[in-house]
């Protein structure tokens, strides 16, 4: 591909211990067919130096306005992207762009840019949290970028806290959904909290045995990760996963049944939607032995006894009627006569959407694709052909955007 066919990112990077994660994040963009030219601040070229970005972007590296002035970079390289993701963004970055300075070239950049923005800010607890961090913050996302919120951690020093810059490959994720959603309205989620549920509860039956499914949790990671790059507060309660946290994502584990039910219900009292993509286990032992269930020579084994779960689904659609507006979509997994049971359960939980897949063996646990029918309460039925697990999740926030923007 000829350069001038790439999209083009500008990826600012300022002066952060996590300079040296934007190298990770630079390597992902270049390597899936971005034209990436990146502007470090002064600060951040003490972190990471000119040679390793020009050398990775395979671009010239300015931070000031004062180099090629004859080609105006301070106001071409913002006009020209379809992209710009600043990462780590510092404090004082956040608030130069709060309050449109312009004294770099990033800055600069960030005022002629008229594409989407995004922010991965990175810095101590205390600065994050700060009333002047949170409003600056509060500004950029009413203007309309995205500013991914830190992740949780250890921090440069011994301290963890909140903070860190969230995983590069995430980071790259939200950009991917950015450029890939082109003209389409990109953050109509913004303002909105949703919550998602996503992988499989274990429900032990000894300190080392459980029963469990073969959720993956991806089609739940990819709601969130869609979400975030539409620009809502994510809060995702995660069965027994075992997949990078999505960049932005408030992520809370869970194990069992019960505890994914106080979570999301808890999650679900200030929220917008909220989406179960977890597979739940509809029963669980009734009987937790403590240590571990030994066999015992020439006996048969104990029957194991199971009692129900709460239906976590339905409780939030009951709930959801004291709460205006609110949206509740579900998911079924059947393996046969697809639709009318998907039908029949719409109208049983109570949900107002529910995504219906056909499972098998080999077919959507685990899987990177996904093929769906989208019900609605309201008789419409949306068929989401097979493809990525985004697409059939942004199919879902489509859907969610209609009805919170009609309620
Ligand atoms: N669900 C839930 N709580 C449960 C079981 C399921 O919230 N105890 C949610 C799932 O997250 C999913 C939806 O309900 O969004 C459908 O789950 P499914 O197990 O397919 O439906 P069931 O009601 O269990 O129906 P059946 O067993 O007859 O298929």
């Amino acid at each position: 591909m000829d350069r001038s066919d790439k999209p083009r990112v500008v990826l600012g990077v300022s002066g952060g211990i996590a300079a040296y994660k934007a190298c990770e994040l630079l390597r992902r963009l270049t390597e899936s067919g971005h034209d990436v030219r990146v502007v470090p601040t002064g600060s951040a070229l003490r972190f990471v130096g000119e040679p390793t970005w020009a050398a990775l972007s395979g671009n010239p590296v300015t931070t000031g306005v004062w180099e090629d002035v004859h080609e105006v970079p301070h106001v071409r390289i913002g006009q020209e992207a379809d992209l710009v993701v600043v990462a780590p963004a510092t404090a004082d970055t956040l608030a130069r762009a709060a309050h449109g300075l312009a004294d770099d070239l990033l800055t600069n950049t960030l005022l002629t840019a008229r594409c989407p923005v995004v922010f991965a800010p990175a810095m101590h607890t205390e600065m994050w949290e700060h009333p002047a961090t949170a409003e600056n913050v509060a500004t950029l996302r009413r203007r309309g970028a995205v500013v991914i919120e830190p992740a949780v951690g250890r921090l440069t020093g011994k301290d963890t806290g909140k903070g860190r810059l969230p995983d590069p490959g995430e980071i790259f994720e939200v950009c991917r959904r950015l450029l890939a959603r082109g003209a389409a309205p990109g953050r109509d989620l913004a303002g909105r909290h949703v919550v998602v549920s996503a992988g499989g509860t274990r429900e032990p039956l000894d300190p080392v045995r459980f029963l469990g499914n073969r959720s993956s949790g991806r089609q739940g990671y990819a709601l969130a990760r869609t979400a975030v790059a539409r620009g809502a507060r994510v809060t995702l309660v995660a069965a027994n996963t075992s997949l990078p946290d999505p960049a932005g994502a408030d992520v809370v584990p869970v194990g069992t049944a019960v505890q994914l039910r106080e979570a999301v219900l808890k999650a679900a009292e200030d929220a917008d939607a909220v989406v179960m993509a977890a597979a739940v286990a509809d029963f669980r032992p009734a009987r937790y032995a403590q240590g571990k269930i030994k066999k015992r020579d020439g006996r048969e084994p104990e029957p194991v006894a199971l009692v129900r779960n709460p239906d976590v689904l339905a409780e939030l659609a009951e709930l959801s009627a004291a709460r205006p507006g609110q949206v509740v979509v579900g998911f079924a997994a059947e393996t046969d006569d697809v639709l009318a049971n998907g039908r029949a359960k719409l109208a049983r939980k109570g949900c107002d959407l529910l995504v219906v897949n056909e499972v098998g063996e080999d077919r959507t646990f685990g899987a990177e694709e996904n093929e769906a029918v989208v019900l609605g309460a309201d008789g419409s039925e949306t068929p989401v052909p097979h493809g990525p697990k985004e697409a059939l999740a942004d199919t879902v926030w489509d859907k969610v955007v209609h009805m919170l923007n009609a309620g």
